[in-house]
């Protein structure tokens, strides 16, 4: 059977992937790059990950010769840094900000999160070569990844901060913000706990909780994706929680409370005393579903799985 190359790459290109640059240096030393959607993780033990490369690629011999080489994950806001590293531009290191990895190649600032490898193996696969690297080092900076599908970019929370700057009436922005294993609460009351929460004001997005959580907490917030949004019909208004990744220092106010034994009944506000529990629950699975109801009834509709 022979089959249309160009409408076989259609089909490969509805899967949904990340974007990532792939990185070495050449033999003089000169940083080279490539943006690359074939990333996949392989192996925890060993640490191990795979590209796949064209054999068209100008930078074809340079990388299958290398010691090794850094995957960059992209976050959502460098679709620029993408199309830079897809394009015959003359220096593609320009557009960011690097430095080497642990293991030597180069890896950028403000990325989702990057892996500097040793190349592990190399395997023939027609018309590529799929590089597979053994992570030396890598870091997980926490920011939402960005999308690709079907031949476009897709952005998962800046879309929603244009949605929320354009939402009529009060809303309040929420944050399940998670530090090593543990949540972030707020006093609510006497002896209570709650999210932090805060007031967006009218053409206002995402950032309002960014800044609430800086100015109050006294620490940054990463938000990530979107977990719950519910009317309170009690009170008539709207809730949108995100899943967010907390910085580094200790918070002016709250308290931190392990993931999974957080206060349940010290928690008046029955919608997020259910957050709380349900985040418990998803984040033993690695499963996270997003909630859309109201504090007393909704659905959980499934964003994620894994294995
Ligand atoms: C989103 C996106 C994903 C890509 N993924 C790959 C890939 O996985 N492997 C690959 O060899 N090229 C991939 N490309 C194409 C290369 O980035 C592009 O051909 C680049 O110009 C190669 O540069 P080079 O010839 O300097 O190595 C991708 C391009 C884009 C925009």
């Amino acid at each position: 059977m022979t089959l249309d190359a160009r409408a076989l790459r259609d089909a490969f290109g509805a899967f949904l992937t990340g974007v990532t640059v792939v990185t070495t240096h050449d033999a003089g030393g000169a940083p080279i790059g490539f943006t690359a959607n074939s990333f996949t993780s392989v192996s925890l033990d060993p640490p191990l990950l795979l590209v796949c490369l064209a054999k068209s690629s100008r930078n074809y011999a340079v990388l299958t010769e290398a010691r090794g080489f850094g995957v960059n994950i992209l976050a959502e806001g460098q679709k620029d840094v993408s199309n830079t590293f897809a394009r015959p531009v003359e220096d593609r290191f320009a557009a960011v900000e690097w430095r080497k990895g642990p293991y030597g190649s180069p890896v950028f600032a403000d990325v989702a999160a990057w892996f500097d490898c040793a190349m592990h193996e190399l395997v023939d696969a027609g018309d590529h070569v799929i590089l597979i690297g053994r992570v030396e080092g890598f870091e997980n900076g926490g920011k939402t990844g960005l999308g690709y599908a079907r031949g476009g970019y897709f952005t998962p929370t800046l879309a929603e901060k244009s949605l929320l700057a354009s939402a009529d009436g009060t809303l309040l922005l929420g944050a399940v913000a998670e530090r090593s294993g543990e949540i972030l609460m707020v006093e609510d009351g006497k002896d209570g706990w709650t999210l932090p929460f805060v007031e967006k004001a009218e053409g206002e997005g995402l950032d309002a909780l960014e800044r609430h959580v800086s100015d109050v907490f006294g620490v940054g917030l990463q938000p990530g994706l979107l977990y719950s949004v519910y009317e309170d019909t009690k009170t008539g208004r709207q809730h949108v929680v995100y899943r967010a990744a907390l910085g580094d220092g200790a918070p002016r106010r709250g308290r931190f409370f392990p993931v999974q034994s957080p206060p349940l009944g010290a928690i008046a506000d029955s919608a997020v005393r259910d957050i709380v529990k349900r985040y418990a629950a998803e984040s033993m699975l690695g499963n996270f579903g997003v909630y859309f109801g109201n504090q007393e009834k909704g659905r959980v509709h499934a964003v994620a799985a894994k294995g």
